[in-house]
């Protein structure tokens, strides 16, 4: 572990491929009046985000931002504002709920890359990789804290929301951290940990989007189901892109998960068929139990695992939750609003490479 004296903080390399932004119009009609008002929102919840995560000294300062500055596509947020197109969208406390989910998200990730110990986010050094793992935990806590702030400026329910959501990441986590116990099925309890630390988050970017911004009650409901769909689909074509993307994408270490031991699905039905009897299965199994702690063996394991089916049918399990997301919207009103929902369900699995 490095220590934050001992460290000269680690620019972030301009070169480097960090996550972008998706546009707006990669879910609504690009020339429409609603891509307009998104994308001049998002550039209020940037502004709002750079002031809220600011702290008084230097190296909180400079923590707090590294990942913010760094890139991230702003899903969450982007939710929220389509979301409260359903209401009176143009209210400051849509404004906050956007900026407190993304922070809540940025805080995980922070936690994440010190359990994972993943050496890149976004395309630049993760923060721990710079300034050891305290400074990272410790600047995930800050975030919180300040998405705290946020929400109570909120209200009441919007602090129990917050709450709520946040523990079902912790547990997620801890869950997936912990594996099934003895008899469960590994890959329901797979799909359960990332309804929790993904599906919740993104669930409660749609709720805080329809509640602040008074849209009809009814809505809640079948976004809620939406958001905790397009979670899952979200987060299993993130666990295929740790797998075969070569990285310049994702801003991310390809095969991280793997070298992690980190059960993702394409590991789940490979060992799943392994237990079956087929041998090519078995073949892949062997190499990923075996040391990857060099980068030829984990090459050797992530190339054989792509090539077997098993990543293929995990590829469609999350076709399938992208679809059932979409699904989850027969109630909602026709309109460009719903369209952009249901495209942004399909760009969360059609960004796999
Ligand atoms: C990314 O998973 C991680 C999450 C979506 C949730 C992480 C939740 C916590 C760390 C809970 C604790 C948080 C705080 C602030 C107390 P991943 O590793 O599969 O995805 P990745 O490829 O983006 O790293
Ligand atoms: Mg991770």
């Amino acid at each position: 572990m490095t220590n934050a004296a001992e460290t000269s903080p680690t620019p972030v390399d301009p070169d480097a491929p960090a996550a972008r932004p998706l546009s707006p119009g990669a879910f609504v009609q690009s020339d429409s009046a609603l891509a307009g008002r998104l994308v001049e929102r998002l550039g209020r919840i940037e502004v709002l985000l750079d002031e809220v995560v600011a702290q008084a000294s230097a190296l909180p300062d400079e923590t707090c931002h590294h990942l913010l500055r760094a890139g991230g596509k702003r899903i969450r947020p982007v939710l929220v504002l389509l979301a409260a197109e359903f209401g009176t969208s143009d209210q400051i406390d849509v404004d906050r709920a956007a900026a407190a989910v993304e922070l809540i998200h940025l805080a995980t990730l922070y936690h994440d890359d010190v359990m994972d110990e993943a050496p890149m986010r976004r395309g630049a050094p993760s923060a721990h990789a710079v300034w050891g793992n305290s400074v990272a935990i410790l600047t995930g806590d800050l975030l919180f804290a300040r998405a705290s702030l946020l929400t109570s400026m909120m209200g009441p329910e919007a602090v129990r929301l917050q709450s709520e959501t946040f523990e079902r990441l912790v547990l997620g986590q801890l869950h997936e951290f912990t594996g099934p116990v003895d008899g469960a099925d590994p890959i329901e309890h797979y799909l359960a940990v990332l309804g929790d630390k993904t599906g919740s988050l993104i669930a409660t970017a749609s709720e805080f989007g329809l509640r602040f911004s008074g849209a009809p009650e009814s809505l809640i409901a079948p976004l809620r189901e939406y958001g905790e769909k397009v979670g899952v689909a979200f987060q299993l074509a993130d666990d295929l892109i740790d797998l075969v993307s070569d990285g310049a994408k994702s801003g991310k270490r390809p095969g991280t998960d793997l070298r992690e031991g980190v059960p993702t699905l394409p590991v789940l039905h490979v060992r799943a068929d392994a237990a079956a009897g087929d041998p090519a299965a078995a073949a892949v199994v062997e190499l990923l139990d075996a040391d990857l702690s060099s980068d030829d063996a984990l090459e050797r394991a992530r190339a054989a695992l792509v090539a077997h089916p098993a990543t293929a049918r995990a590829r469609q399990v999350a076709e399938a939750w992208a679809e059932d997301a979409v699904k989850a919207l027969a109630a909602v009103p026709d309109g460009e609003v719903k369209d952009g929902l249901i495209e942004f369900a399909r760009t969360a699995v059609s960004r796999v490479a």
